[in-house]
């Protein structure tokens, strides 16, 4: 194996803005501290929090690199102390706090896994960051039933295009919303059992009438504003919404009503600022639940496109154009 060097390209947010903000930059390489491995990255998902955090709306949390980047795969070249599981030279994949955009990154040794039987390396660098929230927003918070009826926002995103296979897996019924005939046709072929064309089409009366009038079990939220009141509209008696971002606006006017009326649960949850041990106990359940389902061929990341690392910045730029359909990933 050749030696690792001391240096690397990684990609720089210059100053908080548009696209063009993100520039090659040669830094310092990092050291694996106790319970960390060093991996030579191969692929790193786009991920829209890495727009906010590039805007200058999501800072970095404490310790965590300002290179944007939460999701690699590549092979592992140096363990730091206590590091059991993994060897030199193993094939991986993992969350990362940051630093994802750059020749060789950090990740702590529960919240990485091995590659998921049957992927290439960009495909398994667009699983961990959506498996590990649609897993634990829409099965542990969300607790999706078989048989229930699932409503999830931007089905055609990364998060979407994830939960809809996911969803259909564990036998349940998928409602989505996206925003162009295009997009509503990819959700349907992923399975989706309906697909609501939010700007031509109203959500609420659509989920009623396909469900009988009983509404969505569990709505997977990532849009907020307006669309508050009219998920409550849009949901069954117990029903519960998990919000994973705010699109449109974190603020609204709500007539909180119906929250009594049909004994509705609102929760949320943000991956990121969540401790070590959460993330590895959510790295093992997806593990356990998901890994089996990519394996057998049943899901699968959808590839929107890939660019080179150098190109983050038009990478960035598609997903600011919404015209993706599924994720966008970084080839190093
Ligand atoms: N809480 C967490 O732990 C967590 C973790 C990861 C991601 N997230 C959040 O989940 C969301 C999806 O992430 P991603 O990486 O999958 O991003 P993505 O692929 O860019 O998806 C964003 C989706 O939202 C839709 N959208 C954008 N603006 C909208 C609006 N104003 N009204 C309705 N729909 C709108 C877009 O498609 P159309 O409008 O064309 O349908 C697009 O499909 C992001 O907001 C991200 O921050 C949260």
């Amino acid at each position: 194996m050749t030696p690792v060097p001391a240096t690397m390209t990684a990609i720089a947010i210059r100053a908080p803005g548009g696209p063009e903000v993100l520039v090659p930059e040669v830094r310092p390489r990092p050291a694996p501290g106790p319970g960390q491995i060093l991996v030579k990255v191969a692929a790193a998902g786009v991920n829209r929090p890495d727009v906010a955090q590039r805007q200058g709306f999501y800072p970095p949390p404490p310790g965590a690199p300002d290179i944007p980047g939460l999701e690699i795969a590549g092979e592992v070249v140096a363990c730091g102390e206590g590091v059991k599981r993994w060897k030199k030279g193993d094939q991986v994949c993992a969350l990362v706090i940051g630093g994802g955009y750059a020749e060789y990154c950090l990740a702590h040794e529960g919240h990485t896994l091995p590659i998921p039987e049957g992927l290439s390396m960009a495909e398994a660098a667009a699983v961990p960051e959506t498996f590990f929230t649609v897993w634990h927003n829409v099965f542990e918070r969300g607790r999706l039933q078989k048989g229930e009826t699932l409503l999830v926002h931007g089905g055609s995103s990364g998060i979407g295009t994830t939960a809809i296979q996911l969803a259909k897996n564990f036998g349940a019924r998928v409602i989505v919303t996206a925003g162009s005939a295009d997009k509503c046709e990819a959700c349907r072929m992923l399975g989706a059992d309906l697909a609501i064309d939010y700007k031509t089409q109203d959500f609420v009366a659509l989920t009623k009438s396909a469900t009988d009038g009983h509404g969505a079990d569990l709505i997977l939220d990532m849009v907020g504003g307006d669309y508050i009141e009219r998920n409550y509209e849009a949901a069954a008696v117990e029903g519960r919404i998990v919000q994973i971002a705010f699109l449109r606006s974190p603020k609204a006017t709500v007539n909180f009503s119906r929250i009594m009326l049909k004994r509705l649960t609102h929760t949320g949850s943000t991956l990121r600022s969540r401790s070590d041990a959460d993330k590895a106990a959510i790295a093992r359940a997806v593990e356990q639940h998901a890994w089996p389902l990519i394996a057998a061929g049943q899901v699968r990341p959808v590839m929107d496109k890939t660019f080179r690392l150098a190109e983050a910045a038009a990478a960035h730029a598609r997903m600011e154009s919404s015209q993706h359909i599924g994720k966008i990933v970084l080839t190093v």
